[in-house]
């Protein structure tokens, strides 16, 4: 083990110490995954969950996660992986790149650079005024399939290498923990626990799961110089909503990622919680609970000074619906959403019916669209979005 962890050079991503700034915060709910039982006797227990958590996703649509159930070790040994993969010279990048990630294929729009199976390399987004992005990603698709650990001439050799470690992380994910966060929504939304899975993630955990379901490794470098972080007024990723249903990311200490704060509207760090995932609500659940639970906007930015200099790991993991689920709440039932009026006959009234692979369809295209301002406010399938990456552009001769 330790020869071949050589070999690949891998070892421990060092993050840098807390910030001292003080700088405005937001902490998270913390919610303690331990604390889900299975069992009629613990159903109050779940529901004491429930509560907790319906706070967070009705406001934030953000919150931590605790005691979840994947070690401290196993985390840290996927992102030393993805730190080797990451840092791989760039001539092995350009055999794997993502799928989108050539002029060709950009054109058509489809799954773009952003989402297709391998490296995002870094400058491939234009963020601002002429300055490329400084982020570099790997995506892995269809890791819930028992197929992905076989396709090893995929990848490069060190992915190839931990492809079923990569394989593990992310099924417990999909498989173990959003199984249970499913079931606390169905709590919050007081319709049977089950009753979002089966009506809107009908194959999860199974071989034919076609949720288009990805996981990514992804690295903020630090900008080369403070004119292109002027530029970009300080930004690495733009404001946008996730298309997911729930996405997971690694907690790390770098202050970098904001979101819309619910209550004040202003931008606002997430504080780092030690041995955390970060989790947020994607516009399919925001849809599929009728707009109770809120995809929220978020960002990336640059960190304050004391760690502007480091280099910010996060392991991802977005979580969909199977491509056929319906994004709307009325195979719920739910008589929560009845009495708050997140019905057909209410809030809902222009939703035009859609099923996930529209929306992801519809919004992945939109990836990258020059046109897009600081806070673009569309209509898709009767639904108002402002929430989608907005880079000015895509084109790699830009
Ligand atoms: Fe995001």
């Amino acid at each position: 083990m330790a020869e071949i962890d050589k070999k690949y050079n891998i070892r421990p991503f060092i993050d840098p110490p807390l910030s001292n700034s003080d700088t405005e915060k937001v902490t998270l709910a913390a919610i303690d995954l331990s604390l889900f039982k299975e069992g009629d006797e613990y159903r109050e227990q779940r529901k004491a969950l429930a509560n907790q958590l319906e706070k967070s996703i009705t406001t934030y649509g953000f919150f931590n996660l605790i005691n979840f159930g994947i070690s401290n070790e196993e985390i840290e040994h996927i992102r030393a992986i993805a730190q080797s993969v990451l840092t791989l010279p760039d001539e092995v990048k350009l055999n794997y790149l993502a799928s989108a990630a050539t002029k060709e294929q950009e054109s058509s729009r489809s799954v773009g650079g952003e989402r297709g199976q391998g490296f995002k390399p870094k400058g491939y987004w234009a963020i601002k005024n002429g300055v490329r992005d400084s982020i570099d990603h790997y995506n892995f698709r269809d890791t819930y399939l028992d197929s992905f650990t076989e396709r090893k001439n995929q990848h490069p050799e060190v992915v190839a290498h931990y492809l079923k470690d990569i394989a593990k992380y992310y099924n417990k994910i999909q498989r173990e923990i959003l199984p249970k966060i499913l079931r606390l929504c169905d709590l919050i939304l007081e319709v049977p626990e089950g009753t979002i899975e089966k009506n809107y993630f009908p194959n999860l955990g199974t071989n034919s799961d076609d949720s288009a379901s990805h996981g990514r490794f992804m690295m903020y470098h630090p900008y080369a110089n403070q004119t292109k972080s002027n530029k970009t007024d300080s930004t690495f990723l733009r404001g946008h909503s996730d298309i997911s249903a729930i996405t997971f990311i690694t907690s790390q200490p770098i202050l970098a990622l904001q979101i819309k704060d619910y209550f004040d509207g202003g931008w606002k760090y997430v504080q780092h919680r030690q041995n955390s995932l970060i989790v947020n609500i994607g516009d399919a659940m925001e849809f599929i609970s009728g707009g109770y639970f809120k995809a929220v906007l978020h960002r990336v930015i640059e960190p304050p000074e004391d760690q502007r200099e480091f280099k910010r790991l996060v392991i991802i993991h977005f979580c969909n619906p199977s491509s056929s689920a319906d994004l709307d709440p009325e195979n719920l039932k739910s008589p929560k959403l009845e009495t708050l009026g997140h019905t057909k006959q209410d809030k809902l009234k222009n939703w035009e019916k859609i099923k996930f692979h529209h929306w992801n369809y519809v919004k992945g295209s939109l990836l990258g669209r020059s046109e897009a301002g600081d806070r673009n406010l569309l209509q898709f399938f009767g639904r108002t979005i402002e929430r989608w990456h907005h880079f000015q552009g895509t084109s790699l001769s830009d």
